[in-house]
């Protein structure tokens, strides 16, 4: 499975930059899950002022900067989005890059990390929303940390505190990439006779 690690602010001294790390080294240690980190820092873009629907414009023109990263996101077949949550949702940077998608999701599986002083919660739901619209499969398991990400450290290591709760979002956050994985394979092999 090749998976996306989106990283859903791009402020400095962001705490969702570790977490996306902490999501990427979890996932190294599953066979068969090639993860990368996709920084949305990577790919600045402007707000988005397409003259209609991208997905119902035959004759849309792409901004090079924003076909950059439609490139990026087309490229894998699961996606992590790490996101904070801003009064009670989703930054704009990450609403802005997913305005801009049409096909890239398409049929392929998503999972969602988030943190907060409810762990995220409201952005999550939020996003779920926004990813399903996009035509992604939101898989149902949830990785939801609560507070800062005091338990990480900035390389994306779990202190041994995190890693010992078998109720904590370590614990969470293997299950869902496990899951993630399956719904992955079934998806591929399911586009993949499609096509
Ligand atoms: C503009 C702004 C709005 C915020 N709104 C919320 C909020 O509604 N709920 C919450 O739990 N935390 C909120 N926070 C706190 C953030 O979740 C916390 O600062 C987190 O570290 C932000 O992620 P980042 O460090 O990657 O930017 C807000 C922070 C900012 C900067």
């Amino acid at each position: 499975m090749k998976l996306a690690v989106i990283v859903g602010s791009t402020r400095p001294n962001r705490q969702t930059l570790k977490q996306a790390k902490w999501v990427v080294n979890n996932a190294k240690l599953i066979d068969g899950i090639e993860a990368e980190l996709v920084d949305l820092a990577d790919y600045p873009m402007p707000f988005f002022d397409e003259p209609m629907s991208p997905r119902y414009n035959p004759n849309r023109e792409i901004d090079p900067a924003v076909q950059k990263w439609l490139t990026a996101l087309n490229g894998f077949e699961a996606y992590v989005f790490v996101t904070p949550e801003y009064n009670h949702s989703i930054t704009a940077v990450l609403k802005n890059s997913l305005d801009y998608v049409t096909t890239e999701l398409n049929r392929k599986p998503s999972a969602i990390v988030s943190h907060g002083s409810v762990g995220g919660a409201r952005a999550a739901v939020a996003l779920r929303e926004i990813l399903a619209e996009s035509r992604s499969v939101v898989i149902p398991n949830v990785v939801a940390f609560l507070g800062l990400m005091d338990g990480v450290d900035d390389d994306g290591n779990a202190s041994e505190a995190v890693k010992a709760n078998p109720y904590g979002p370590e614990a969470a956050l293997k299950g869902t990439l496990s899951e993630l994985k399956w719904y992955s394979d079934a998806l591929t092999k399911a586009r993949t006779q499609d096509s």
